[in-house]
């Protein structure tokens, strides 16, 4: 058999598309409730609702020391990986570190079993999430909970869209905390997203010329599948996506595929490809992988996310609310004639799509202009901010890769290794990874602390 996902049982993938939680998490922690607030556009709202947070506080300093925030995003939050990033710094900067849950997903549902209707997921966007961090903060502060201190310097590490929240915060709420880490923060939200096929291009053409081709020729395999009449039903029912429209199915297969670069397994996903002696063997390989993911091809398929049942485990109808509401990254093929991606999954597509599964009337499709007038997209400019992206991750074109004149306080590292992708400094090191994530993860912890030095001599001289 062809089955190379062995990885998979020491990092624990979320299903969301480009979400990975890396674990395993048995770090002593302590889980809590914060009472958080529903609405912060309207001070005349006071309703609340519990959200979940995990404390970790073995290595906490509380007179000398900080807090360090763990953004969680669209996924059941566990806590923080063992010896993840989170955990080296905190060691350095005698902190306490704080993983703090995402409205909507796993326990933290603000109107409980109702949480999922259309209605009360419009409290699900990027600056409600951006506020339940800062009011998150002010509390702790004020409250002085975990013996926090109120002038103990905050810091917040977030990877993929909590990335983003990372970098973002920086911008709204700059004086809350004193630097923080966007990993391959997706700052950029993107709606036309055909540089996401293009990396992948790029990133699979490091195993040579004929990777990217033969996932060309698996795309018009599939196609070919789907366009034979007599034979699509039984094609799409041997994948358990029967109940799925024909794009649907295309863009779960590319997807497939997508994860497997992503997650930093290229070099064997594309060394299997090239052992197979066919395009058939190929296909079937793929189906093994997607086979292998259990349910997960329910979140391409509108007819699923328009279930309103609430689960802590499943992030799909929540995610995909986000991008069509707000988010975008709407993957398209790009025009080079060399997708892995059908050309039928177009924008037009994606707006039926989205539609969909979210409209119940009213049109609903992401105003991506509003947030990059806001946050300034890839020209985002904050200081104490570090950026960091892997040079294989297709997610790297709606990230800042490296900084220019436009935001010259940023610091930017680009790692580029072999399968170094999505996420890929925040998880724990490992003997044999690449001496520049190595070194990259050292310059995140000697700029953390100069920050946090600096912060304390400031401190004692006032
Ligand atoms: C939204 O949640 C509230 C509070 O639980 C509930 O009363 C209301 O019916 C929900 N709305 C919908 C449309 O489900």
């Amino acid at each position: 058999m062809y089955l190379i996902l062995s990885a998979l049982t020491i990092c624990s993938y979320a299903i969301a598309p480009h979400v990975l939680t890396q674990g395993p998490f048995t770090e002593t922690k302590e889980t809590f409730q914060f009472t958080q607030l529903l609405d912060h556009s309207d001070p005349a709202n006071t309703q609340t609702w519990q959200q979940r947070y995990h404390v970790y506080s073995q290595y906490f300093n509380p007179t000398k020391g900080g807090v360090i925030l763990y953004i969680c995003g669209e996924w059941n939050c566990q806590g923080v990986g063992d010896n993840s990033l989170s955990f080296q710094l905190a060691k350095d900067l005698g902190a306490i570190v704080i993983a703090l849950e995402h409205r909507f997903y796993g326990q933290s549902q603000p109107f409980g079993a109702d949480s999922w209707s259309l209605e009360n997921l419009s409290y699900l966007n990027v600056h409600q999430a951006l506020d339940d961090l800062a009011y998150f903060i002010l509390q702790m502060k004020r409250l002085k909970l975990h013996n926090i201190d109120s002038t103990l310097p905050w810091y917040a590490i977030g990877g993929s869209y909590p990335g983003a929240l990372s970098a973002w915060f920086r911008y709204k709420y700059p004086h809350l905390t004193v630097g923080n880490l966007a990993s391959s923060g997706v700052i950029n939200t993107i709606l036309d997203y055909w540089q996401f096929d293009d990396q992948i291009r790029k990133s699979t053409s490091k195993s040579g010329e004929q990777c990217p081709l033969y996932l060309q020729l698996l795309n018009g395999y599939v196609d070919k599948k789907l366009k034979n009449f007599n034979t699509k039903q039984a094609f799409k029912e041997s994948y358990n996506c029967e109940k799925m429209t024909d794009n649907e199915f295309r863009w779960f297969w590319a997807d497939t595929i997508v994860q497997m670069i992503q997650s930093g397994q290229r070099t064997r996903f594309c060394q299997t490809l090239e052992s197979l002696p066919s395009i058939e063997a190929m296909a079937e390989y793929i189906k093994e992988i997607a086979l292998d993911q259990g349910d997960s091809y329910k979140q391409y398929g509108a007819y699923y996310l328009r279930d309103e049942t609430v689960d802590q485990n499943s992030v799909i109808r929540q995610w995909y609310f986000q991008c069509c509401s707000e988010l975008a990254y709407l993957q398209t093929p790009p025009q080079n004639k060399e997708s892995l991606r059908s050309y039928e999954l177009t924008l037009d597509w994606w707006r039926v799509w989205c539609n969909d599964a979210y409209s119940q009337g009213e049109v609903i499709w992401p105003d991506v202009r509003a947030t990059e007038a806001y946050f300034g997209g890839l020209n985002l400019n904050v200081d104490h901010l570090i950026m960091t992206n892997g040079g294989e991750d297709p997610w790297q074109t709606a990230s800042l890769t490296k900084a220019t004149k436009a935001n010259s306080k940023v610091i930017t590292y680009l790692i580029d290794c072999d399968d170094c992708a999505h996420c890929v400094d925040l998880g724990a090191p490992s003997a044999k990874e690449p001496a520049v994530l190595t070194s990259t993860r050292q310059a995140i912890k000697n700029t953390f602390k100069q920050w946090h030095d600096q912060f304390w001599s400031k401190t004692m001289v006032e």
